[in-house]
């Protein structure tokens, strides 16, 4: 069957290529342009890669105009209402959905690998108590690469899929370690006769001197959003784990360099920033002058939690979160702290999806809108959230390094550049410069 492809015809010259078309499952189908610059001397740019599909994958499907977000095919929705987090992070290795004979290895695995070594605990002494979360999230995960560089030889399948078992098995682990160190209250062991995300809060809120109780429809909120940030196709933290790994450096050391990416406020940080947001506000109506803030094109102010680089009606992931929003605050008593942020939140939405400027640019409530919310309601802090945020995507992170290392055509990214810069000139002599 001929395969289809586009006609690039440079009209300088006249010299004409012809680039194969290739077409996936869903979506948007790709031109190959591999061909472009030993055919015509060129390359393609294109800041901020919006247009520019960086790899085949087979993990996770969105679609930003129908909202649609799909993982190894199944639709969030069926996901975040039916599974649990550790079996998403399984569908995201493996492929499939696993067998109950299937999930009980699994589960058990992660349990055998859920402690850290002891030495990487000293790492956290080099932190001040109040140091952004974040930034010890990036350096004890990179410091864990450490501990696991002689034994992990990318090249070989089973290492790489034990390091993957490993780093979910220990995220956790880290997260809940960095919350105590900012509290100064001891570190809290695994206890295996909990569940994933039971473990979690355990470690987190547990203190040596008395049981914690766990609520179980804290846990499953926990639990939904921790599958509702799991991998989302090739965002920038993803796709920084995929560009860093393609060196065929440590994995783990991979995995520090999204979590850097992630931190920023105009991707996982926006979690942070949206409560932020809603305390900086303060009072409904106040509104009206942060919305005009976010219109005005002089000045540099968004709305966080607003806008997407791929939804373009609804964020699937928000209108999930929203429900589960509700169900927390009506269960919490009148006088909660967060009612007013929530009713803040919900009239900022109001307004904001009713004005033009918003609409014109197709800038609704993402996942990071919400989830704040939620993590505060579970008595979270807000400097914690996109630690939360790291640690549920290092699932999706692992399954797209698997991805690339298995990939036939693997290979180091390298992209190019358009130069502007100076024409050839020569060195000049500190005493001959103007
Ligand atoms: C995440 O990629 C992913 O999948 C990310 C993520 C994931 O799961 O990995 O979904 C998680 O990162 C969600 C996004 C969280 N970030 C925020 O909420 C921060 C606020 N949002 C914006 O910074 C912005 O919307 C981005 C970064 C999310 C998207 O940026 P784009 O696609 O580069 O959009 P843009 O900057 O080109 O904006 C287009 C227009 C501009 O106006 P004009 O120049 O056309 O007049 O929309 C405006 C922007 O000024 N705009 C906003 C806005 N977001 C875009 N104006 C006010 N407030 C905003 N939030």
């Amino acid at each position: 069957m001929k395969s289809e492809t586009v006609t690039i015809t440079d009209n300088s010259t006249g010299k004409t290529i012809e680039c194969p078309i290739h077409k996936g499952t869903y979506g948007a189908p790709v031109i190959d342009t591999a061909s472009l610059y030993k055919e015509l001397g060129m390359f393609t740019i294109d800041p901020g890669f919006t247009t520019t599909a960086s790899c085949r994958s087979a993990i996770t499907y969105l679609d930003g105009e129908q909202g649609v977000l799909l993982h190894r095919g199944y639709p969030i929705e069926q996901l975040a209402n039916e599974s649990s987090f550790l079996e998403v992070s399984y569908l995201l290795l493996h492929g499939e959905l696993p067998t109950a004979t299937e999930f009980v290895e699994y589960e058990n695995q992660i349990k055998n690998y859920n402690n850290v070594h002891e030495h990487l605990m000293r790492f956290f002494n080099g932190y001040r108590y109040d140091a952004h979360p974040m930034s010890i999230m990036v350096g004890v995960t990179g410091a864990m690469a450490s501990f696991y560089h002689e034994t992990t030889n990318v090249k070989n399948s089973e290492d790489r899929m034990r390091i993957a078992h490993r780093l979910i098995a220990k995220m956790p682990n880290i997260g809940s370690k960095v919350y105590k160190h900012g509290i100064g209250e001891p570190f809290i062991y695994p206890d295996n006769s909990l569940g994933y995300i039971e473990n979690l809060m355990n470690m987190m809120f547990a203190v040596p001197s008395q049981p914690f109780e766990l609520h179980p429809k804290a846990v499953a909120a926990l639990d939904q959003l921790m599958i509702l940030h799991a991998d989302h196709e090739q965002n920038a933290s993803t796709s920084t784990v995929r560009l860093a790994g393609s060196s065929e450096a440590n994995p783990l050391a991979a995995i520090s360099a999204g979590i850097s990416t992630l931190w920023g406020k105009a991707h996982g940080g926006a979690n942070e920033a949206v409560l932020e947001m809603l305390e900086e506000i303060g009072d409904v109506k106040n509104i009206p002058k942060f919305i005009a803030r976010a219109k005005d094109k002089e000045d540099s102010y968004r709305l966080m939690g607003f806008g997407h680089r791929v939804y373009k009606n609804f964020d699937p992931r928000a209108t999930i979160i929203s429900k589960a929003c509700h169900e927390v605050l009506d269960d919490m008593d009148q006088n909660s702290e967060l009612r007013p942020l929530m009713q803040i939140a919900m009239e900022l939405e109001k307004i904001a999806l009713e004005d033009e400027y918003f609409i014109q640019r197709k800038l609704y409530p993402n996942v990071d809108f919400y989830s704040g919310i939620i993590l505060r309601a579970l008595s979270i802090p807000t400097n914690m959230f996109t630690v939360f945020f790291a640690m549920a995507r290092s699932a999706g992170w692992i399954a797209n390094w698997l991805e690339m290392m298995e990939d036939p055509d693997f290979r180091i990214g390298r992209p190019r550049q358009l130069y502007i810069g100076s024409e050839r000139r020569d060195y000049v002599a500190m005493d001959k410069r103007g």
